[in-house]
């Protein structure tokens, strides 16, 4: 089947989404009270990046942490149980299974017992949980980290950003979020705001441009066909080949990922607009790149077909994985 004269097949997208649970569709939600060894590796590895990078970046001053858009908190709650940190705060306006993209409910617990048994010993090293994240995408592995043991003390705040009023400033910010926060010259100026001098700004991005940017809940069975077409094609698009999810497609596209969208440099301008400077740049590429790209058509098509809505799109952003940007406030 075709499409603007694209090829419409569910083999461009199906064999690059990670498996779905037993008996849900491609385009479910992961289900609720079920946890997984990869959502264990996941926290895992994201507390020792956010641990590796206050070693590297912060001259062990002590830290006040937030996770902007924290989703189940579990972050938030590791900081401050097995780092060196005076405060630990996580923000999200939506708590598990409030937003689709949030935690499954009733996953919490279980998951932070699981997470117990790997952080209870007194150094934290990859060799322990590497059988937990074969399937993440990392371009290098984090050091070896000392961990505390302390009572843990966070606090969550069901918050925007911009709802933050306290005169409190954060020295470490994490997002893992932002692809799905609207209008990020608000939210940067609003970051600025709450951080102080000399800050570390830690964002693990996933980018809207990657193939799977527009997440399961948007895709289209055209290759980056979430970045080739149009608003009104994607919608007509949507409304013919996923006729029966038409709607939640079209509202995830234009609610649940950023909006208006922003290419990498785009960010770093936005950035450097709001003082900070950008000390670490980490990219890993999808697994499948090559595929992918003979599947649009080759890099030059593809270039073609995405600069047509985006001029500045680079071909790295498009096979981009996780993108690991740390920048410092001046
Ligand atoms: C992909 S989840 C990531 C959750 C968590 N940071 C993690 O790494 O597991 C994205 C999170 O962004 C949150 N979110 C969505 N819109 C937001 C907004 N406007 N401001 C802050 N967080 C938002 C969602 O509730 C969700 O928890």
């Amino acid at each position: 089947m075709y499409f603007k004269n694209f090829s419409v097949k569910k083999k461009n997208l199906i064999p690059f989404l990670t498996p779905t649970s037993k008996g849900t569709n491609w385009y479910d939600s992961p289900p609720s009270n079920k946890i997984t060894k990869r959502q264990i590796g996941r926290i895992i590895l994201q507390f020792h990046q956010v641990a590796s990078a206050i070693k590297e970046f912060t001259n062990n001053s002590k830290i006040d942490f937030l996770d902007i858009g924290t989703g189940n908190g579990l972050l938030p709650f590791l900081v401050s149980k097995y780092l060196n940190c005076n405060s630990s705060t996580g923000i999200d306006p939506y708590e598990d299974g409030e937003h689709q993209t949030s935690w499954p409910i009733g996953t919490k617990n279980r998951l932070k017992s699981e997470i117990k048994k790997i952080l209870e010993k007194k150094v934290l090293d990859i060799q322990n949980y590497k059988h937990l994240i074969s399937h993440e995408a990392i371009s290098f592995e984090p050091k070896k980290i000392n961990l505390y043991k302390k009572k843990s003390n966070w606090i969550f705040l069901k918050k925007f950003v911009h709802e933050i009023k306290n005169k409190k400033k954060y020295n470490f910010i994490f997002a893992k979020s932002i692809d799905h926060i609207p209008n990020w010259k608000n939210l940067f100026l609003n970051v600025s705001k709450i951080s102080s001098k000399n800050a570390t700004l830690f964002i693990k991005h996933n980018s809207f441009f990657s193939y799977n940017g527009a997440h399961r809940y948007a895709s289209t069975f055209i290759p980056w066909g979430h970045v080739i077409l149009k608003e009104k094609e994607y919608e007509s698009y949507a409304k013919k080949i996923h006729p029966k999810r038409y709607k939640e497609m079209v509202n995830f596209y234009y609610n649940g990922l950023s909006y208006p969208r922003n290419t990498l440099d785009d960010l770093f301008d936005i950035l450097s607009k709001n003082n900070w400077k950008i000390i670490h740049l980490e990219q890993s590429n999808k697994k499948k790149y090559l595929e992918q790209i003979k599947l649009a058509g080759g890099v030059k098509k593809l270039l073609n077909d995405t600069k047509k809505n985006f001029s500045n799109i680079s071909l790295s952003e498009l096979i981009s994985d996780r993108i690991i940007i740390i920048a410092k406030k001046i």
